[in-house]
């Protein structure tokens, strides 16, 4: 049974899902995001990536293009739906997949690199999710997670205002400070942030897995 917040979020992405890709926030808050983070790949070398909230698989198609090999995994059928269409000539390297961020279907230990983007503001249990990404990463790998920046005046007229009306719903955009915290109960290590400006306030937060596992 899906919790409330999860099914208005999945009925709010069944009825975005056909025009997603061309609403304004693409252009000025979901394509800058998306360059934010991939700017974490350039060091890496290609591996294993799962894209959590991946939508219409914007990301995942960007991933797939620099030689990983991504799974992506959405609530809502209907974004899956538009991604595969997407995301047809990288049929080899992208998986999609449909679950719950809260109780990811893979194995301990699977993947060099979980993505998050511009989804983890729907979750009703953030910490919960965060230690699922932490179980699913191998040792030394990293998870990028990437939000709103709610920390100042116009982060919060911006994401708790504009965006949770333009989303119709309850979100969480959470600060910096709460999401460092987050990620180091979970246990990751070597947290850091950055932030950017496109037209809105944007946050990456970085956590890499310890290469020993925590007793
Ligand atoms: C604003 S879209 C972001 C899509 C994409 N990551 C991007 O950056 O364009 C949020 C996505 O999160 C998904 N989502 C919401 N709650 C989720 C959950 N509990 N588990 C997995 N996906 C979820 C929604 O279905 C939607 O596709």
């Amino acid at each position: 049974m899906l919790h409330d917040h999860k099914r208005k979020a999945h009925a709010e992405f069944s009825d975005w899902a056909h025009t997603y890709d061309a609403h304004w926030l693409n252009r000025f808050l979901f394509e800058p995001s998306h360059t934010l983070l991939l700017k974490e790949f350039k060091d890496l070398p290609p591996g294993t990536a799962l894209d959590i909230g991946c939508g219409t698989g914007k990301l995942a198609g960007r991933m797939a293009a620099r030689g990983w090999r991504v799974v992506g995994l959405d609530l809502c059928e209907s974004m899956l739906h538009q991604a595969r269409f997407k995301l047809n000539g990288h049929r080899d390297s992208v998986r999609l997949t449909v679950g719950d961020s809260e109780h990811l279907p893979f194995r301990s230990h699977s993947f060099d690199v979980v993505t998050c983007s511009n989804s983890f503001h729907h979750y009703p249990h953030q910490l919960a999710v965060v230690r699922e990404m932490f179980r699913i990463l191998k040792p030394g790998g990293r998870l990028l997670l990437l939000d709103g920046w709610p920390d100042q005046f116009i982060g919060r007229i911006v994401y708790d205002v504009i965006i949770a009306r333009v989303e119709g719903g309850v979100v969480w955009h959470r600060e910096s400070q709460d999401l460092r915290a987050m990620f180091r109960t979970a246990g990751f290590q070597d947290i850091a942030q950055k932030r950017t400006y496109s037209l809105f306030p944007i946050l990456m937060t970085r956590g890499v897995v310890p290469a020993q596992p925590l007793e």
